[in-house]
């Protein structure tokens, strides 16, 4: 099966390069279009957000106010912080010019005056390259005022993050960007859409990279274009980056159709390393894991990774081979959840520690019959009771893991050791590794 590419098919850091591949020609487009017609083209791609929860992106679009009384903003969420995934870092690395001009084009059409990319810190390479791709644009008259003679003035600044998961949920890195500690705030129902009072309560558009990156293609060929892609599947439109790790030959970002099945994105990364294949968490740490079988019958689409019980998720996609011990897996993402819980809701603060602390007793060997029970207790009281996403972040994993894999639980608990017992498995158990709690 060929690999398709559209988002990762050139590399054009700069402006001449990414000119010479018929870059800004979308945004020339849009601007010559009506704001309206340029977010109806967004509502026939059928594309949805590729952060992670699959919100149609026209939606978010179209509810930014019409009628302007305040600034309005557009922010990049390239904070990417789910175990698994790193396709936003090659998109802003490889052709950063792709994310200003989607960018670019979400502020002509919600009328923003001002844009923000928020990237994790970490991504050092990253941030130099937009910024350079920044300053190349605002050189060219392409930001700043009355861009391209029309009036609109527009401006968009590079902001580092501050180094924890949860500054990636929207609310808790618009909370960051404003200088306060990066904790979610309240949303819908109980308060109004970022699309109305967001940053500075002033309106707000808020999408992941990808998102953005999307959109040049769609104005430059059309929605309905878009929209072919993927077009065996229920509502899954365009293609999709999955970031492939774990045990395969050829790891790194794939971009498929959607309605490809999940067994051939593992072929294109090379098959499975190491021996037979024996689960796979598709779409970031948080997402549910599947085991073999479910991944044989699994197509890739929102809907249809749902009928297998897991999610597209942000696109991290993990493969492990036969030795990989689950009760050891599920641990190291407890541990994950734990520390980057950032400690406003009880049922997530106290909950990831017991999830971490319960399985850190099971794989030392003292494992308690009704730890099971008490892992599925927790899991349930954390999940859907969170004050954010995090919280069901941390107890999907673990409900899937005990449903899908509860004989591993099972012969820890029994054995005080794993069902797993090879020599590369016991590279899973980093024991010895201090936990600060
Ligand atoms: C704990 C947590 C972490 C998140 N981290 C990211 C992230 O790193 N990048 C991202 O794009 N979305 C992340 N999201 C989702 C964002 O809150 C938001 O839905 C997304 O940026 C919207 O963009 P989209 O509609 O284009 O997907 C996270 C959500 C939660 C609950
Ligand atoms: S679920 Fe609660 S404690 Fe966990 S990150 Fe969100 S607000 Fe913080």
């Amino acid at each position: 099966m060929p690999e398709l590419k559209l988002l990762l098919k050139h590399k054009a850091r700069t402006l001449d390069e990414y000119r010479r591949i018929g870059g800004y020609a979308a945004f020339q487009k849009a601007l010559a279009m009506d704001r309206q017609a340029v977010i109806d083209e967004i509502k026939k791609s059928g594309l949805r957000g590729r952060g992670g929860a699959g919100f149609p992106t026209w939606i978010k679009w179209n509810g930014i106010p019409k009628q302007k009384t305040k600034r309005h903003y557009v922010l990049c969420n390239a904070d990417e912080g789910e175990p698994g995934t790193f396709k936003d870092k090659e998109l802003m690395e490889s052709t950063p010019h792709q994310v200003i001009e989607g960018m670019m084009i979400a502020g002509w059409a919600t009328q923003a005056d001002v844009g923000y990319i928020y990237i994790r810190a970490e991504f050092m390479d990253c941030a130099r390259a937009v910024k350079s791709a920044i300053d190349e644009a605002y050189a060219e008259g392409l930001l700043g005022k009355n861009i391209q003679g029309t009036g609109w003035d527009f401006d968009l600044h590079v902001h580092l993050g501050a180094g924890s998961y949860e500054c990636g949920e929207e609310s808790a890195m618009m909370s960051s960007l404003m200088g306060e500690r990066g904790m979610p705030r309240l949303k819908a129902p109980h308060a109004p859409l970022p699309t109305i009072a967001g940053l500075w309560d002033s309106p707000t558009l808020i999408n992941n990279v990808e998102t953005f990156a999307c959109a040049p293609h769609i104005i430059q060929n059309g929605g309905d274009w878009y929209a072919a892609m993927g077009a065996s599947t229920k509502n899954s439109r365009g293609t999709k980056i999955f970031s492939v790790s774990g045990h395969v030959n050829k790891p790194g970002n794939y971009e498929i159709e959607f309605g490809t099945k999940l067994s051939d994105l593992l072929e294109l990364a090379g098959g499975i390393k190491g021996g037979a294949l024996k689960a796979c968490i598709p779409g970031g740490s948080s997402v549910p894991i599947l085991n073999a079988e479910s991944v044989a019958k699994a197509v890739i689409g929102y809907e249809e990774i749902g009928e297998v019980g897991s999610m597209v998720g942000s696109g991290g996609c993990i493969f492990f081979n036969e030795h990989t011990c689950i009760v050891a897996l599920m641990w190291r993402t407890a541990k994950f959840y734990m520390r980057e819980s950032c400690g406003k809701c009880t049922p997530c603060r106290e909950g990831t520690d017991w999830l971490f602390q319960i399985h850190d007793r099971i794989i030392k060997g003292g494992g308690r019959p009704e730890d099971i029970n008490l892992l599925k207790q927790i899991c349930a009281q954390i999940d859907g009771r969170s004050f954010c996403g995090l919280g069901d972040a941390a107890a999907w994993p673990i409900v899937a893991a005990l449903k899908v894999f509860p004989h591993e639980y099972e012969y820890f608990i029994q054995h005080g050791k794993s069902i797993v017992d090879t020599p590369q498995s016991k590279l899973m158990f980093p024991y010895a590794e201090p936990v600060p709690v």
